[in-house]
């Protein structure tokens, strides 16, 4: 790895500083004074002004996070955070994005910062698949309106693919991490969530981990997050699909409002392209239901 890389995450300062260090010839490899394009390995001797530095292990993990436990480093109520669920690796780690407190599923926790960053970044697309069971029964309209984009009072919500996993469960995958984002979402269609779980981050999934379980990522998945590799090959974007898969959380049967037919499982055909034009439905208002989701959102928290 290049030297400055070596120094930032020794947590000594950023890249760009420790270029700086570097010209002011303050760091010796090896013995030797370092230059800018000096290449360090975990075994090299590294010295910054004689003292000698160990890069910090980099560790990512996923999370099966469960409900009731908030995704911020402390929680000002005293809730159980997921930094407290992944204590026990030793390295302090961050979770990259968030899910709301009752939201489960999978998240992403490091203390490797650029990746954090890069994973964090909307441009890079990263696929997040979310399970959502709802009130009522969402018409095949409500569906291609949400694989559409529907109007949020922060915007229009971009393209995502959506199926129907059973008559009140939804599976929505979006690239965005506004705030609140999926809930808002299918408030938009009149179908408020009753629960909500991530079923897959970018390609990665839960399987062995019951709620509350972490693995740590092996190098390659590692190397394919870097890369933005997303494993599968997913349907078009903005595509609607009707499906009788069955949905990977848990139900919650009597809290679910269930109706006699799957409305459109065979009228839909398999995949629609939606125009690139937003939902042409106008927004309706959210409809009283269970807690769990309030009413308005705020704009701007990355990823989730
Ligand atoms: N969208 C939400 O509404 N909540 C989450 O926790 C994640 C995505």
């Amino acid at each position: 790895m290049r030297l400055n890389a070596y120094l930032a995450r020794a947590g000594v300062c950023s890249r760009r500083n420790a270029d700086l260090l570097i010209a002011a010839g303050r760091v010796r490899v090896n013995g030797a004074v370092a230059g800018l394009v000096t290449q360090v390995e975990d075994a090299d001797t590294v010295l910054l002004d004689d003292k000698p530095l160990a890069a910090e292990t980099l560790i990512t993990v996923l999370l099966h996070k469960p409900a009731g436990v908030v995704s911020t480093a402390k929680d000002t109520h005293g809730r159980p955070t997921v930094v407290d669920l992944v204590k026990t690796v030793g390295v302090r780690l961050v979770p990259i994005g968030r899910l709301d407190a009752d939201t489960t599923g999978v998240l992403l926790l490091t203390n490797d910062g650029p990746l954090a960053n890069r994973l964090a970044h909307p441009s890079y697309e990263i696929d997040k698949v979310y399970e959502a069971f709802v009130r009522g029964i969402p018409s095949d309209d409500d569906l291609l309106a949400l694989a559409r984009g529907v109007e949020l009072e922060d915007g229009v919500t971009g393209p995502a693919q959506v199926r129907r996993l059973a008559r009140s469960v939804v599976e929505l995958t979006i690239h965005e991490g506004r705030n609140r984002q999926v809930k808002r979402m299918c408030e938009a269609v009149g179908h408020r969530i009753i629960r909500l779980h991530r079923s897959r981050y970018a390609g990665l999934d839960l399987a062995g981990l019951e709620a509350g379980q972490f693995r740590r990522l092996s190098k390659n998945e590692v190397e394919r997050l870097r890369e933005g590799a997303k494993p599968g090959t997913p349907a078009a974007k903005g595509s609607v699909v009707v499906t009788r898969e069955r949905p990977t959380a848990p139900r919650r049967p009597p809290r679910i409002e269930e109706g006699p037919s799957v409305p459109g499982a065979t009228s839909l055909p398999g995949s629609l392209a939606p125009s690139t034009s937003p939902a042409p439905k106008p927004p309706r208002g959210p409809r009283s239901g269970p807690a769990g989701s309030g009413t308005s959102g705020r704009p701007g928290r990355p990823s989730r």
